[in-house]
């Protein structure tokens, strides 16, 4: 079990994250929506404490991290259990596809190199890049830099995969591969928290659906229910300016 309890978030006078708190099922993939700027890479943040929160508890299975009280070290072992798949990816430019996935598995993990290089392979294969181990970020489309980035954080073998965003920067035609590689690592069972705009995606692939708004959940529900014509008034206003906004009129919700 994965949860966050009272979890507040301001920066200066601003409150983001007020009191919020949600459990994720294990092997359950949730995924967060809402409006730019509701809090939501701020709460994918706050699990493992890349911005630490004010107050609350952060829990993965056995580990209680909570931010009154949070030590370097707890903090490190919540990040040990945790892996972030970034928007803009974060490789490193000068090393290849296999470097970059393998350098946490020596840093953080303690692998030797030719076990790290073995993992690394094994994680690169299975988001399809087998092909591409030696090439660096720049010879990779925007696509395949990011399923680097989705086959580093695997090797990191994470209790919850934390994705934000993971194909906003990229060209709409480079979108579908990195879905269908999110789908396939789903499918296995991993654990996922998925800040996501991609709406038929997050309906296909979630089980669940926390729809955030100014930093507290307004509605968590499945999403049959979620794109279902009994959602709330204030969802139901969120998806219609979203699909109005991508021009896509056959949604009539
Ligand atoms: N490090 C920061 N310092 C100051 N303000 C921040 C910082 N990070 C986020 N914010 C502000 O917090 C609000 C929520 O941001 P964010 O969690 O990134 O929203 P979302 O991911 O939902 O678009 C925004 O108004 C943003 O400008
Ligand atoms: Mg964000």
């Amino acid at each position: 079990m994965i949860s966050v309890e009272n979890i507040e978030k301001s920066f200066g006078e601003r409150r983001i994250l007020d009191g919020l708190s949600l459990d994720f099922a294990e092997g359950e993939v949730t995924a967060i929506v809402g409006s730019s700027g509701a809090g939501k890479s701020t709460l994918l943040r706050c699990i493992d404490f890349l911005e630490r929160p004010d107050a609350g508890r952060v829990t993965i299975g056995d580990l209680t991290v909570d931010a009154a009280s949070a030590s370097r070290q707890e903090i490190l072992q919540l990040r040990r259990r945790t892996a972030m798949v970034f928007q803009h990816f974060a490789l490193f430019s000068r090393k290849t596809a296999l470097q970059n996935v393998a350098e946490g598995l020596r840093v953080v993990r303690g692998r030797d190199r030719v076990e790290a290089d073995r993992e690394a392979r094994e994680q690169l294969d299975r988001v399809g890049l087998s092909e591409h181990l030696d090439k660096y970020p720049a010879q990779l489309s925007g696509g395949q830099q990011q399923r680097v980035g989705i086959a580093r954080a695997l090797a990191m073998r994470p209790e919850v995969l934390l994705l934000d965003e993971p194909t906003s920067a990229l060209d709409p035609e480079l979108v579908g591969e990195v879905l269908a590689t999110i789908r396939g690592i789903a499918e296995a069972g991993q654990t996922m928290v998925i800040v996501s705009h991609e709406m038929d995606f997050v309906r296909q692939v979630s089980n669940r659906v926390v729809f955030l708004d100014q930093g507290r959940v307004l509605d968590d529900a499945s999403p049959e229910v979620f794109f279902g014509p009994d959602v709330q008034s204030r969802t139901r206003a969120f998806l219609r300016e979203y699909h109005a906004a991508r021009g896509r009129p056959e949604y009539q919700i």
